[in-house]
């Protein structure tokens, strides 16, 4: 489900929460000490948290809340032969190009496209120079015409097993997850007793050996995916791919995203991946414009066939209650059609960081301006920050503390901050996502009040202390 898109300059919106990300401890550069690596990221403090809420809420919405999927938790590393199978070892590769002028190495399938014939205009030398496109595409870096051919590279990351490199002992770190619910298929249905149609989910870190990384953790060579399949009776493909491809939809508005960056778009015919009778993209508008989130394809039953073939183990699901079409009885082995939802964890991290990130400039009563992140309740990093008005009073500060080991008890993520000024307190908190929170201050001492502050409209209202754990829980139901 390749993305479809032209590069422009990275805007200005993508700075900001790549320094929102290191300044505030969502993202690192990997490596940072030594220079950082290329493409590779760690998670920080409040990252984790993130990444960890966006993963939990998918993993309740596409199994814990239903009946008709259940988990699974492979191996990264899997047999050479389930990747022979699949097609990823012969044919898993993008076109490789080389700018003569610049030298820079970019995905001919990704380039700017020109019309063939044309004449282009590039810096080269720092001089402009033009040059006829002799190929639909020119140089991303430069826009020179000048190019190496294309030369297929394959995306694979190769390992070997044990000790000793013996050639034969070539594994590959997975690339999807999808495979290991393919193969794992009939081990989970006859264990768990399923009848089609039912899904298996999976969620894990992949690797591909991408050409061009790019947005930041939009397109990274390690990443994360939230994979479902989810196996049915052939006829019944279609109605599940318009089925699934809605509530994936939904999934994203119901966490908070705006509807107006969204949209699901179907593949043309000549996008289709070969094994694909019908995918969408679930879209969104990044900074740099509409680009895949998620896929939703048909991949028919193209994957338990391949590796029926390669494995010679019989694949079928018998079902008693179909009948056969040869002999008219009941009873009947047949190889399953799959939908298959297929999104990034880390993608999906950055969407949801655009999606929230708000700035808001100085008002009346309110000298400085405010970043702010708008995240959902349930995917904020921090739930409620316990704020004692002034440092030096102890009895405020250890209220204070008391309150946090209640919300951490009840499983709310609480966070305990006194240093600066209460206005700076709260500043920082909306940098960070959190929704709530909780000022203790003198009132506290003599009637057991606190101030609970709302991040997105800043309103503060006067609660009792027992209710505020519920107050909070009720917002992160909604
Ligand atoms: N099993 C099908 C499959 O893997 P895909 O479109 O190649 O399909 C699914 O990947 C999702 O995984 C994408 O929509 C995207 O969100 C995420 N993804 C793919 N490659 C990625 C990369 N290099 N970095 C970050 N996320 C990636």
């Amino acid at each position: 489900m390749g993305d479809k898109k032209k590069k422009t300059a990275e805007p200005d919106l993508m700075q900001k929460i790549v320094g929102l990300c290191k300044r505030r401890g969502f993202v690192f550069q990997s490596s940072e000490i030594y220079g950082g690596l290329k493409s590779a990221y760690d998670y920080g403090p409040l990252g984790v948290e993130l990444k960890r809420n966006v993963m939990a809420e998918w993993w309740r919405s596409m199994v814990h809340e239903r009946e008709d999927v259940v988990g699974l938790d492979a191996s990264i590393i899997m047999s050479p032969k389930v990747w022979q199978a699949s097609g990823h070892v012969g044919g898993f590769s993008d076109p490789l190009v080389d700018c003569k002028v610049c030298k820079c190495r970019f995905r001919a399938d990704k380039a700017p496209q020109v019309e063939v014939g044309t004449e282009v205009t590039f810096r080269a030398g720092g001089k402009t120079q033009t040059g006829i496109a002799e190929r639909g595409y020119v140089c991303p870096e430069c826009g020179s015409p000048e190019l190496s051919e294309e030369r297929e590279f394959n995306l694979l990351f190769k390992t070997n097993l044990g000790p000793v490199d013996t050639g034969d002992s070539t594994v590959y770190l997975r690339p999807e997850t999808a495979q290991a619910m393919f193969v794992n298929f009939l081990n989970v249905q006859s264990t768990y007793r399923l009848r089609p149609p039912f899904g298996i989910a999976q969620q894990g870190k992949s690797f591909r050996n991408e050409i061009t990384v790019e947005h930041f953790i939009f397109r990274s060579c390690e990443f994360e995916q939230m994979e479902m399949e989810y196996f049915c009776p052939p006829e019944e493909a279609p109605k599940w791919l318009d089925y699934w491809k809605q509530e994936r939809f939904d999934w994203y508005v119901n966490l908070g995203c705006k509807k107006e960056n969204l949209r699901l778009r179907a593949h043309e015919e000549d996008e289709l991946a070969h094994y694909a009778d019908g995918c969408y993209d679930v879209e969104y508008k990044y900074p740099w414009g509409w680009d895949e989130l998620e896929g939703i394809a048909n991949r028919t039953n193209y994957d338990l066939k391949k590796h029926q073939e390669a494995s010679g183990k019989k694949l079928t699901y018998f079902d008693p209650v179909r009948e056969n079409p040869e002999t008219g009885k009941m009873g009947v082995h047949y190889l399953p059609y799959v939908i298959e939802p297929a999104a990034g964890a880390t993608r999906t991290v950055l969407m949801f960081l655009l999606d929230a990130y708000d700035e808001e400039p100085p008002s009346e009563g309110r000298k400085e301006g405010r970043v702010v992140l708008r995240l959902h309740p349930r995917l904020a990093p921090i739930k409620v920050a316990v704020l004692p008005l002034v440092k030096k009073d102890e009895w405020l500060t250890g209220k204070a503390r008391e309150i946090v080991k209640a919300f951490l008890k009840n499983g709310v993520n609480a966070f305990y901050d006194e240093k600066d000024a209460i206005g700076r307190r709260y500043a920082r908190q909306d940098e960070a996502g959190t929704p709530f929170c909780i000022t203790v201050d003198g009132q506290t001492k003599e009637d057991g009040t606190v101030t609970i502050r709302y991040r997105d409209d800043m309103r503060q209202d006067r609660i009792k202390l027992e209710e505020a754990v519920d107050i909070v829980n009720k917002k992160m139901r909604e």
